[in-house]
């Protein structure tokens, strides 16, 4: 598969790594190096499920430094519907403007777990809680630089990943060479898409610097979030040398059958479907649901 897509290596963005430990999620700053625009992708909001507890910490470290390196945030982006951490993409905005962006499939993404929750007619489902959404190939500016969002479902049917200069942040794709891949069993997944969507990543340019969602530090190794297209070509042990997709299919759907669900799916994907607003019950409550056997 050739790469179509206009990408320029020329352009090399500061990335800043913020690592979540409850949940493994990486979020990033990442900088125009032609001026001070910067965006976000993939925050977190933190939640102790147990208690019903909301905080900010993660995002407020994130807030933090972009007023002390005096940046502007641009884009708030979201990769997909994340399953497993909640976004703080509201939050963030609140304190620091920027507009929140996701794939335009989150559409369907919307229709099937509004059914799930059995969310009423006030849950909107054609995406307007965000404030652009992405086709395949559009582009938008982080300053100077230009962006480009590249559609990639499997894992889920919005995922995109997005690439900014010499930087592709692969959301739920790739993970790093010796963690493989990203499940594709929930709700609206499926494998052999992943596998097509991860050749549209691999064609990218082999310098391409590739920025993980998430690490889990398979066999006892410190977290990592960075690698190249042509390192996870040569060593990804799920899709690397070429592995075919049939080989692939056939191993991620045996894999997908013993994972359990992420332990914040419930909270996870009511939130973030509403670009990371806490839903409210009739009195204007913040209040989460648990759907009974809902998730199959
Ligand atoms: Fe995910």
């Amino acid at each position: 598969m050739t790469n179509t897509y206009p990408v320029n290596m020329d352009i090399t963005p500061e990335v800043e790594a913020f690592f979540d430990e409850a949940t493994n999620t990486i979020s990033y700053i990442v900088k125009d190096p032609a001026s001070d625009a910067c965006a976000i992708v993939d925050s977190v909001m933190d939640i102790d499920y147990a208690a019903g507890r909301i905080t900010f910490d993660h995002a407020d470290a994130m807030i933090a430094r972009v007023k002390e390196r005096g940046l502007t945030l641009e884009w708030i982006i979201e990769t997909h519907v994340h399953a497993d951490h909640l976004s703080a993409a509201p939050y963030i905005q609140q304190q620091l403007g920027g507009k929140i962006g996701i794939g335009d499939q989150i559409t369907v993404v919307q229709e099937t777990f509004g059914k799930v929750f059995n969310e009423g007619t006030e849950f909107q489902r054609d995406g307007s809680q965000f404030d652009a959404l992405f086709q395949d190939g559009d582009t938008y500016k982080v300053g100077e630089m230009e962006c480009l969002a590249i559609y990639t479902p499997g894992h889920t049917p919005a995922c995109m990943a997005h690439v900014m200069g010499n930087a592709t942040f692969v959301g739920d794709t790739l993970f790093m060479p010796d963690g493989g891949s990203a499940r594709a069993d929930f709700p609206g997944g499926d494998a052999a898409t992943l596998y097509d969507s991860i050749q549209k990543v691999l064609a990218l340019p082999d310098e391409m610097r590739l920025f993980m969602c998430h690490d889990y530090g398979p066999n006892g190794r410190d977290i990592e979030w960075e690698t190249t297209v042509g390192d996870e070509k040569a060593h990804n042990i799920h899709v690397g040398q070429g592995k075919s997709k049939e080989d692939f299919v056939k191993f991620r759907t045996e894999r997908d059958a013993t994972l359990d669900m992420p332990k914040l799916i419930i909270p996870s994907l009511q939130v973030n479907m509403r670009a990371g607003e806490i839903p409210t019950d009739k009195d204007g409550r913040q209040m989460l649901k648990v759907p009974v056997n809902g998730l199959g």
